[in-house]
């Protein structure tokens, strides 16, 4: 064992999921449908027309999942909550059954020493909110900040880390300006109303928590470093224009009251002037940072890759996950430095970060070796011991993600999860990863030198 590599006797470990791609029983017990039960019952939307009708059947199975995740060694585990499971149209009457399943699973995580995170949107928003404007009415801020309100009173007392958005960059890029994510939409004019009403739910959703909430509370984006493809102008202000939509587009307003100068650039006249009580609303004091970290990007100027004008460019010597991401783990050591400088010595958490790989079938006594996702796993938590060392202020991490779950438009076919699940009989089956992982936990990070059977220059087989 080498000591270089252990980590702060506080520090989390932990997994995380999300309601829909892993719960099933979407409008079981009183639940209204979300906008992900829509999209994925709409054909064309999902490979292979997956749903999350079923999924890991978690909402039935919580109990033994939470046993398992204490079999691997799991602090902490953050899961989100689903809005329509507790309050069926957004707003109004509460379900009381769907409330009694998010205080199930919290006082089982409890009883089995994992703590508790809780994300309050993981993308599934109500589709009676949806059919009401959805993130495109103002009015949303109150009703997130209402549906916030309800969880801190319900949970507050034994939930002590909150997040309130998960990836607001996705939601607006994937569901209003590429419609490839519920609800949809592709328009131009709608993203950055979509964008500034998550920002103002944000805040409003924290400043109530100050009101209702004793611990603590945080925002989760997900980073990308930009590199320039070469050091043409025009590919340096490529991406620059690429780091200011992904990474800063939403960290600036949460921190700083203020978007970054390029959002105008990009939209053009689609870009609103916002009113300054908005951008206070915006920024309120958070506790911790929740960041997710898959990959980095080379970008070139494109015209054509609208609106951005930035276009990835596939790096040949790198090994590339079934998601088609560049493997880059000193991309994750250079995103907690680069928070650290540019937004302050917030409390971070790595609250996602992991990699789906074409899996073999379980063998026939019982293993499924998943070298390339060990290797990945490896490489980030050492990344993440190097930005400690760097003085970052890192309390956790979660990988993503605890099973294989319904990853969105992609159904069922990109596996991201430690666990493997056979989809039919519903087993779960932990890979190498995740007991690689369950030794990194045990013995705090030393295990992370010892010589792995890793396949560096093996290619994932669909690239
Ligand atoms: C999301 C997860 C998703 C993962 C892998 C993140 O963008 O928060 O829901 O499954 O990345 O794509």
């Amino acid at each position: 064992m080498n000591p270089d590599f252990q980590f702060p006797d506080s520090f989390l470990w932990g997994s995380a999921t999300s309601a829909y791609q892993i719960e099933g029983s979407p409008t079981a017990d009183g639940a209204g449908p979300s906008i992900w039960q829509r999209f994925a019952h709409t054909p064309g939307n999902i490979t292979h027309g997956d749903t999350g009708d079923v999924a890991c059947d978690h909402y039935r199975r919580f109990e033994s999942d939470v046993a398992l995740m204490q079999q691997l060694g799991l602090q902490a585990y953050r899961f989100s909550i689903a809005w329509g499971r507790v309050l069926p149209d957004g707003t109004g009457s509460v379900n009381a059954k769907g409330l009694d399943f998010y205080e199930r699973l919290v006082d089982c995580l409890l009883a089995h020493g994992i703590q508790p995170m809780a994300t309050l949107y993981h993308w599934d928003l109500p589709e009676a909110l949806d059919n009401r404007g959805g993130w495109l009415n103002p009015d949303i801020a109150h009703w997130f900040s209402d549906y916030a309100s309800l969880m801190f009173r319900t949970l507050d007392d034994r939930v002590k880390l909150w997040c309130t958005l998960n990836e607001p960059w996705v939601v607006t890029d994937g569901g209003y300006l590429h419609g490839t994510l519920a609800p949809g939409h592709r328009n131009l004019y709608e993203a950055p109303i979509a964008t500034h009403h998550l920002m103002r739910a944000h805040g409003a959703a924290v400043q109530t928590y100050r009101s209702v909430g004793q611990h603590q509370i945080g925002l989760v984006v997900n980073i990308e470093p930009k590199h320039p493809a070469s050091n043409t102008e025009q590919d340096r202000a490529a991406t620059r224009r690429a780091d200011a939509y992904m990474n800063r587009q939403y960290l600036d307003p949460a921190i700083y009251g203020r978007y970054p100068a390029e959002m105008g650039e990009i939209f053009g006249d689609a870009w609103p002037q916002w009113p300054q009580a908005d951008m206070e609303l915006i920024r309120q004091p958070i506790d911790f940072l929740g960041v997710n970290y898959y990959t980095r990007s080379v970008n070139r100027h494109d015209d054509s890759a609208w609106p951005v004008r930035a276009a990835p460019v596939r790096q040949s010597q790198a090994t590339i996950t079934e998601t088609g991401w560049e493997v880059y783990p000193q991309g994750l050591t250079d995103t907690l430095l680069w928070l650290k400088n540019r937004y302050g010595d917030l409390p971070l958490y790595v609250t996602e970060n992991g990699s789906a790989f074409y899996d073999p079938p379980v063998a026939e006594d019982g293993h499924l070796d998943d070298p390339l996702r060990v290797n990945y796993l490896q490489k980030h938590l050492k990344a993440i011991h190097h930005a400690i060392a760097q003085g970052v202020n890192l309390r956790g991490y979660f990988a993503w993600s605890l099973l294989d779950n319904l990853e969105w438009s992609h159904g069922f076919s990109k596996r991201f999860g430690l666990v493997h699940v056979n989809l039919k009989t519903q087993q779960r089956t932990p890979k190498s990863s995740a007991h690689f992982y369950a030794r990194v936990i045990a013995s705090r990070g030393a295990v992370l030198n010892e010589p792995q059977v890793l396949a560096d220059t093996l290619q994932s087989t669909t690239v």
